[in-house]
């Protein structure tokens, strides 16, 4: 598997109980690399624009309320086969279903407010890493 790369966001309700280290060390102890981080608070433009795929879902309008009720870790990750590694690191969407042992297991309080966001394939990921990151933003 080649290195990839994809977009991470640790959530408000993350941010809000201070355990940003807590996440990026299980995801710095799966092998990703963070080449790409800042805290920024999302604008409600840039939230529905993020999750615009999700418009005519029931829960977009709380999503994008709970995704600007506080700052945000965006992180641009880094290597082998780092999409599905992601994934496997966050569990289930909802924590209910989450893996033992996985970032959404451990710390998120519901389906909503679930710490932590990762890109789902590759298409994904190289328009989620743009929407957030300029090119001089990654360091590897
Ligand atoms: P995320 O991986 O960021 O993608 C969409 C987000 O919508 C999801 O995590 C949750 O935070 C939120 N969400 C709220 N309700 C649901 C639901 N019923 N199904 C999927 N996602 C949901």
């Amino acid at each position: 598997m080649a290195t990839e790369r994809t977009f991470s966001i640790i959530k408000p309700d993350a941010t809000r109980r201070n355990i940003t280290g807590k996440i990026i060390d299980r995801l710095e102890s799966a092998g990703l690399r963070v080449v790409g981080q800042k805290r920024i608070h999302m604008t409600k433009e840039q939230a529905e624009g993020f999750y615009a795929v999700h418009k005519e879902r029931p829960f977009y309008n709380d999503l994008v309320s709970f995704m600007i009720s506080g700052p945000v870790v965006v992180q641009v990750l880094e290597g082998e086969d780092a999409i599905a590694k992601n994934r496997e690191v966050m569990g289930a969407t909802n924590p209910k279903e989450a893996a033992p042992g996985t970032i959404r297991a451990d710390f998120a309080e519901n389906i909503e407010a679930n710490s932590v966001h990762g890109s789902d394939g590759p298409d994904t990921a190289k328009t989620e890493i743009a929407f957030f990151f300029s090119d001089g933003e990654i360091v590897g």
